[in-house]
């Protein structure tokens, strides 16, 4: 059985596999424009990098934006490389970088969800917060998940 193991990709080499995944699916996969290029958030996010059999198999990032009612997570750029999907990689991403928001007491993590893949992240206790939306020509909807109570 493969070996699934994620780490905080933080150095040169982990980051530029995660940019890496990231362009075979979001750019040449899904044509998604300026995937490849990343964005302004990048330095600045934690980025997940999840291994098979310790190949790059798959990545996400959490970045922290600061918001007049405090902080906000926010998820993007899952992604998994076609020979490694439906083995639990993009769960192990989530787990990853929604152990980083509850580490850092994020209130809420929210994302833009493709609408096919909304079970992904419902099973991370993401709900939908929006009408479909098409984006880059793909269905999205804008999901949340609360980390703490919003009585606390
Ligand atoms: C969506 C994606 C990240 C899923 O990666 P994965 O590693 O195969 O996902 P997992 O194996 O962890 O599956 C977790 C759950 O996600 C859902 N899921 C995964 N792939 C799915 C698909 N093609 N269609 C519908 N649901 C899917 C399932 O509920 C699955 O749980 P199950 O296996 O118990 O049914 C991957 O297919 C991908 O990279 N797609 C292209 C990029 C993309 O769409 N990213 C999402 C941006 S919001």
């Amino acid at each position: 059985m493969a070996e699934i193991t994620t780490r905080r990709a933080d150095s040169p080499a982990d980051r530029a596999d995660c940019y890496a995944i990231r362009a075979e699916v979001f750019s040449r996969e899904q044509g998604v424009h300026g995937a490849e290029k990343g964005d302004r958030d990048d330095a600045a996010a934690i980025h997940a990098l999840v291994l098979v059999d310790d190949a790059p198999a798959g990545t996400g990032r959490l970045h922290i934006v600061k918001t007049r009612d405090g902080p906000e997570g926010q998820i993007a750029w899952v992604s998994v490389l076609p020979q490694f999907r439906h083995i639990g990689v993009a769960s192990a991403v989530m787990q990853h970088l929604m152990d980083a928001a509850r580490a850092m007491h994020l209130p809420y993590v929210v994302l833009s969800a493709q609408t096919y893949a909304k079970k992904l992240y419902e099973n991370c206790g993401f709900q939908p917060v929006s009408p479909p939306y098409t984006m880059a020509n793909i269905e999205h909807q804008m999901m949340v998940a609360y980390l703490v109570s919003r009585d606390e």
